[in-house]
């Protein structure tokens, strides 16, 4: 597959990969390669990437533990000191190995260390690999709200080995399938077919294509002031679902996929009575989305906690809720304001 040129920094596919990741070391002369790992990409992961690179450079393992949980200034505090301990230098090296969690919060400890060392993102999952790993978005949660904490800081290179994806679950698989949706919905109408009628394109083409877009978009707008923001549809009602089943204490947590997919059809409902979007379509996109996720019961008593949450969003200004909502499929309209009201009646149309 095609490298992908990035602004900064190029996108390399499966094997030939490594034989870029090692030239890349090779030429920028780096001391020692740190590798973050979780438990899971350490046993299924690490065996086939160290065996596939190429160098003779110090490598030193650093292991967290998994789960969105984990991605918080604790986690960096043990991940800073264990570079510290094991002689980390500004020519450090900080490999990325795993999902959105080890990306996410890799390239923010990477890019705070010493004031910044260089990162590699390896994403092992669907969702990182079409969309955390790429775009230079890092950061943690601050307590169940999520990403509150970070900047944005491109990777030396993305390596994207599609081989990885025989370690993760299905339930993991779904959850990246709901950013192909949404890249479908917003920016390819082509690529949402393909899903619905689940047959043409394999999923090695729909990564591809997928980060594809996300590149084109955030290429044109790096700091998400304009246009990238339509990568955030589903996301706001979605990312207060996610942390709503994350603080519970009584209830399974959903992937961040399965709650970005609930925010995908409320957000799509929505727009229908704000903005005409076609309720065909709507019906649609629910339809699709109910053939991948099992239905999430959302009590209505936990209506007003979830919408409490959204005050939280990073997209808010001053205390306004900013939701990117739908006119037509690829069409978007950014920073749409919705009444409580409404919010509470496309959770009753997701439910029904
Ligand atoms: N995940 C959305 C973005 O990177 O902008």
């Amino acid at each position: 597959m095609k490298t992908i040129k990035a602004a900064t920094y190029p996108i390399h596919f499966n094997e030939e990969a490594y034989t870029n990741l090692s030239k890349l070391i090779d030429d920028n002369k780096y001391s020692t390669l740190f590798i973050l790992v979780d438990e899971n990409t350490f046993e299924h992961c690490y065996p086939k990437f160290i065996s596939n690179l190429s160098t003779t450079k110090r490598i030193e393992v650093i292991e967290i533990s998994s789960g969105e949980i984990h991605k918080n200034l604790e986690t960096c505090m043990g991940v800073w000191n264990a570079i510290t301990e094991l002689g980390g230098d500004r020519k450090s090296l900080l490999i990325t190995l795993g999902g959105g969690v080890i990306t996410d919060l890799g390239g923010f400890v990477a890019s705070c260390f010493k004031r910044g060392i260089d990162f590699v993102n390896i994403p092992t999952t669907l969702l990182s690999m079409v969309d955390a790993s790429v775009g230079g978005k890092t950061g943690v949660d601050l307590g169940v709200l999520k990403n509150q904490i970070g900047l944005f800081a491109n990777p030396e290179m993305v390596l994207v080995d599609t081989n990885y994806l025989a370690t993760v679950t299905q339930r993991e698989i779904n959850s990246g399938t709901a950013e192909i949706i949404k890249y479908g919905i917003t920016y390819d109408t082509n690529l949402f077919n393909q899903i619905k009628k689940d047959k043409g394109l394999g999923i090695t083409d729909l990564i591809y294509r997928s980060i594809e877009i996300k590149n084109e978009v955030v290429l044109q707008d790096p700091k998400e002031q304009n246009l990238r923001k339509i990568l955030n549809f589903g996301h706001t009602l979605g990312h207060a679902i996610e942390s709503f089943y994350l603080e519970s204490n009584d209830k399974e947590n959903l992937t961040h996929g399965e709650a970005i997919a609930i925010g995908m059809v409320c957000e799509s409902y929505i727009s229908s009575k704000l903005l005409g979007f076609n309720m065909l379509n709507v019906n649609e996109i629910k339809e699709v989305i109910l053939s991948i996720y099992d239905k999430t019961r959302l009590l209505k008593e936990d209506f007003s906690d979830i919408i409490e949450l959204l005050k939280h969003d990073k997209k808010n200004i001053n205390g306004q809720v900013n939701f990117v909502l739908l006119e037509a499929f690829e069409k978007c309209k950014l920073d749409c304001k919705v009444t409580e009201e409404l919010l509470i009646e496309s959770m009753d149309f997701y439910n029904a």
